[in-house]
Parts: C-alpha cells; sequence; structure tokens
C-alpha cells in the first residue's frame, strides 16, 4: 500500500489558477464584527421583495409543475432572456433580440465569460484606473496585461485610451478588449458622457477591438440624465455588454447576463456546462420581475437616494473646509474620497477599525499602483441614520489623521 502525500500542487496547478493565486475576490457577506458596513457593495436586504419572491416561488410551481426543476436551455432561460429585453425596451427604448443574451451565475460571471473568450495569458487589455476590484481578481486569473486609463468627472478618459492603444500598435500587438464601468463607476463615481461614448466607439473601430461594458447599476438613478448604451450606440458589433439581477431583485439570485452580437454567444456558451445557468431560480425571478419591474426599481431608487444623501451629509459636515474631494455619483451604491493632503493612512486605519468602520481603500481598485490616498464607502447597506452616524465617525477620523 502507498503511504498517503499531498499533491504537489505547485507542479498541478493550471496556469491561470497559478497567475491568479491570492488575488482576493470582495467579500461575500458584509463583515460580522464591523459597527458600520461600508466596505462592499451589498444590496440592502430590507428591499429584498420577501413576500413576492415567496409568491413568485410557488407561481412558478404552479404553472409549470415539478419540470420546472429540470435542466434548462444552454443559452439560459427564455423567460429571463425575455424580461431582459424588456427591461432594455421600457427603460432604454433599446431593442435586443433574445438570441443574443446569454445568461450567466451574476454579472462578475457573465465579465468572466468575456475574458475567458478573448483574453489569453498576457494578452492587452485596457481598463479604467481605478476599477472595481472583484473584476481586477477576474482579470488577474486570466492573467491579461492590464493598461491603466484614468477618469474624469466625464468618464474614461479617451485621449490616454488613445494613447495606450497606439503604444500596442506600434509593439505590435492587439488589444483585446477595452473594460469600462458606464453608469455610477465603480468606484469613482462617473457616468460615462455622450461624447466619450461616441469616440470610445470609435476608437474600438480604429484600433480593432472590442469593448465590455459593464453596466450593474443603470436603472438606479437617481438624477441625471441616462445615456445610451454603448451597446446600442455601436453599429459595429464591437460591444459585448454586462447585467445582472444583482442590485435589482438580489444577489443572492446570482443571475446576470451578457448581451453581444449573435455570432459570439456560442464562445461563450463554450465555457458552460449543458443545462443552462440557474434555470429554477431564473423563472422565479422572471416570475417576479414580470408583474414588478418597474415600481420595485422605483422603490429601490428611492431607498439608495436617501442613503446616499445621509451618508454625504455626514461627510461634509465634518470635512467642510478641508481640501478632500468627496464624489456624488447619480446613482449607484459608492461614494470615492480623496483624502485630504498630509491624511496619514496609519492613523485612519487604527481610527477605523477602533470605531467598527468597514470601508475598502483605493489600492484595491488599481491594477499596476496607485491609489494610496483614497477611500470607497458602500452607502447601499445601512440604513440612512448609520450611513449619517458612521459618516461623521470616518470623517472625524480622516481629520485626525493629519
Ligand atoms: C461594477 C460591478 N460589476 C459587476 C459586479 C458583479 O455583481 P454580480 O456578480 O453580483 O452581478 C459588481 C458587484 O458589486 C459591480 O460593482
Amino acid at each position: 500500500m502507498t503511504t498517503p502525500t499531498n499533491p504537489r500542487l505547485d507542479d498541478l496547478l493550471s496556469t491561470r489558477a497559478r497567475i491568479g493565486w491570492g488575488a482576493s475576490a470582495p467579500p461575500a457577506r458584509p463583515v460580522a464584527e464591523a459597527l458600520f458596513e461600508f466596505g462592499g457593495g451589498h444590496p440592502d436586504p430590507s428591499s429584498f421583495p420577501y413576500e413576492g419572491m415567496i409568491e413568485a416561488t410557488a407561481d412558478v410551481m404552479k404553472a409549470e409543475g415539478a419540470p420546472a426543476l429540470s435542466y434548462g436551455e444552454p443559452q439560459g432561460y427564455k423567460g429571463l432572456r425575455e424580461l431582459v429585453a424588456h427591461k432594455y425596451r421600457l427603460f432604454e427604448n433599446l431593442e435586443v433580440p433574445t438570441d443574443n443574451i446569454i445568461v450567466s451565475n451574476g454579472s462578475g460571471h457573465a465579465l468572466s465569460l468575456a475574458f475567458s473568450a478573448f483574453v489569453d495569458v498576457g494578452d492587452p487589455i485596457l481598463s479604467e484606473a481605478p476599477t472595481f476590484s472583484g473584476t481586477l481578481a477576474t482579470i488577474r486569473r486570466h492573467g491579461a496585461r492590464v493598461l491603466d486609463v484614468p477618469l474624469d468627472a466625464e468618464g474614461m478618459d479617451t485621449a490616454v485610451a488613445r494613447q495606450q492603444l497606439e503604444k500596442l500598435r506600434s509593439e505590435g500587438k492587439l488589444c483585446k478588449l477595452i473594460y469600462t464601468i458606464v453608469n455610477f463607476q465603480n468606484p469613482a463615481g462617473p457616468t460615462m458622457s455622450r461624447r466619450r461614448r461616441e469616440e470610445l466607439i470609435a476608437l474600438a473601430h480604429e484600433f480593432d477591438t472590442l469593448i465590455l461594458e459593464d453596466d450593474a447599476y443603470g436603472e438606479l438613478r437617481f438624477e441625471g440624465q441616462a445615456h445610451p448604451s454603448l451597446y446600442a450606440l455601436d453599429k459595429g458589433g464591437r460591444v459585448i455588454r454586462a447585467g445582472t439581477l444583482s442590485k435589482i431583485l438580489g444577489a443572492g439570485v446570482r443571475l446576470g447576463w451578457l448581451c453581444a452580437p449573435r455570432q459570439m454567444i456560442p464562445a461563450f456558451q463554450g465555457f458552460l456546462f449543458g443545462g443552462g445557468v440557474n434555470p429554477y431560480v431564473s423563472r422565479v425571478a422572471t416570475f417576479y420581475m414580470r408583474e414588478n419591474l418597474v415600481p420595485h426599481v422605483a422603490r429601490l431608487v428611492d431607498i439608495y437616494r436617501l442613503k446616499r444623501d445621509a451618508m454625504l451629509k455626514g461627510l461634509w459636515e465634518v470635512l467642510g473646509g478641508t481640501d478632500v474631494e468627496i464624489s456624488k455619483p447619480e446613482g449607484g451604491f459608492f461614494i470615492w474620497i480623496k483624502l485630504p493632503t498630509g491624511t496619514k493612512i496609519e492613523g485612519l486605519r487604527e481610527a477605523a477599525v477602533k470605531s467598527g468602520i468597514q470601508f475598502t481603500w483605493g489600492p484595491a481598485f488599481y491594477a499596476n499602483g496607485g491609489g494610496e490616498g483614497f477611500i470607497r464607502l458602500a452607502y447601499s447597506w445601512e440604513p440612512p441614520e448609520r450611513n449619517y452616524e458612521g459618516a461623521k465617525l470616518i470623517a472625524q477620523a480622516i481629520k485626525n489623521a493629519r
């Protein structure tokens, strides 16, 4: 009999697993010991349609019987793809055929499918800096070489994007895709202007690349003008768009999608097993959302607007008069803070721990370094009065850390 030994993981792991080792994903749930959870982008459970989902589950079983629990179509439950198409029509006056939609396990998975389909280890991509830390973990696992593009009030700086694309061209390299979070950018907050959207699409055509448009929060707009999506503006089949039910229904349903030119769908589907992603939960979510989409989203907009305003109020009450910069996003879940000049990070860290405030440090959002003088606060989880109270505490900690 041979003696059991531990596997030699170093030799056995795939290249991608080795590359991605240690790439941190955001915490799945709020940190239990935090008194003020401003860390992850967690939707507020008190906003979830508890009764509505019980009813929808019963309705699915009554309407479809036990076969509702069968394997589903490889591209995802048709009813959910129709719901997504319906949502785009209602909210954006955009027609998307259901054949152009593929269902995924949340939009994080949708993005991963897009990277898997187009990015080999070492391939260059462009991304906003800062960008969503969860996607950075996925990008790292795919071994992409990330070229940073900064943001300003109009979103991704397309002049720098051009420079980066020209640099790649001079190296004889093809940029595989440009990753951008167009609405209420996570973490920095801006919404990409119409002008920049058009410029970015023109760049994708000029440099023969694709755009991966991440729109996890688009429906949660509190004010200001929405712009057509890159997917809607592009006439050349170069935009892949990711969406999710996480922020407008519940993150636990784990349902998202990619919306893409039809000929690309097999490239994504190849990375899924048969049976479709979550066909049963897709049914429940669809039955609920079909009836309630518009009023439910309207309710969420009111809930999150109040939360944002309470946090901003607390921050400004204490930090007014300093040279702090605090974003005011027109929607979504996050506030991005450029700390006042001379803030001592160590001092702030200690004070935040003492007050039990959970938040995310700037460097988590940068692929190639940077972000030391920034923090991100999520206002989505705590109720407005807690946002106000916690914001004043963190603001005081910032003030004291100079
Ligand atoms: C910008 C952005 N994209 C994608 C996601 C992924 O969300 P999910 O996988 O729950 O759809 C998030 C979640 O916070 C996000 O902020």
